[in-house]
């Protein structure tokens, strides 16, 4: 299994060192993008969303794995009735509680392994994005399909998003920027396992889903880097 000691501690110092960047590292990492951060939170909820089909329900209680700062759940406030986040850096936890102060956000410091503060059958949804795809044992990633499986309500969705692409984790992949990171002037920890993540196929998240009592429903992108997967927890 990973250790989820060096997973906490290599996030908290990518939250410390710039906390937006490494939640998207779309954004400049010199600063200066806040609102497009923002609003990009929202595109990406609804991209994901809209691609697996998913339509949340206004009275639904939905939980975000590996919330970041926050970034998913502002936008999810909107549209729902209570949101959950988790996240295994208390650093990404401590800056959501700062975000998101006023709205209807519960957070929690995970163990890093599991949805352990959650409650059985408690949540309506669930949903992550950039996460899965940087845990770098993806015994990890698939013991958290059998876990939202555990907290999801009896016909209750899941819309995640992880890699189906091993040849981007492995160790040889050139990363750019090697010579700044070196001097100090480019995004750290870039080949740290942590960062470079594990891949995990379909088939798999599928036979962990069913473990945890759900169905996948629908598989978008299979094959890439960006795949999504839609599960729905069984009725009785
Ligand atoms: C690239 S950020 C994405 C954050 C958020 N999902 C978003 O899209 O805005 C990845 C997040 O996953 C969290 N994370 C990484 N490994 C994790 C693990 N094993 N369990 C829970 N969270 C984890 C990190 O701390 C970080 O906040």
């Amino acid at each position: 299994m990973a250790d989820a000691d060096h997973m906490r501690r290599f996030w908290d110092a990518r939250a410390r060192e710039n906390a937006n960047y490494f939640v998207d590292n779309r954004v400049n990492y010199a600063g200066g993008d806040e609102a497009w951060f923002w609003k990009q939170g929202e595109r990406d909820l609804r991209q994901m969303l809209e691609l697996l089909q998913i339509s949340p329900a206004a009275d639904d209680t939905v939980l975000d794995v590996g919330c970041g700062v926050g970034r998913l759940l502002k936008a999810l406030t909107s549209q729902v009735a209570a949101t959950i986040g988790i996240d295994v850096s208390e650093e990404m936890v401590g800056r959501a509680r700062a975000n998101l102060a006023g709205l209807p956000v519960t957070l929690h410091h995970g163990d890093g392994t599991t949805l352990a503060p959650v409650a059985d059958a408690s949540v309506d949804g669930v949903v992550s994005l950039v996460v899965f795809q940087h845990i770098p044992d993806p015994q990890v990633t698939l013991g958290y399909v059998r876990e939202i499986g555990r907290v999801l309500k009896p016909g209750g969705w899941a819309g995640l998003h992880v890699s189906d692409d091993p040849a981007i984790h492995a160790a040889d992949y050139k990363m750019p920027s090697r010579l700044k990171r070196l001097l100090g002037r480019a995004p750290q920890g870039q080949d740290d396992p942590a960062w470079r993540g594990s891949a995990v196929t379909p088939d798999a998240v599928r036979a962990a889903a069913g473990d945890g009592g759900c169905d996948v429903e629908l598989v978008v992108n299979a094959g890439t880097q960006f795949c999504l997967v839609r599960l729905r927890r069984r009725r009785p």
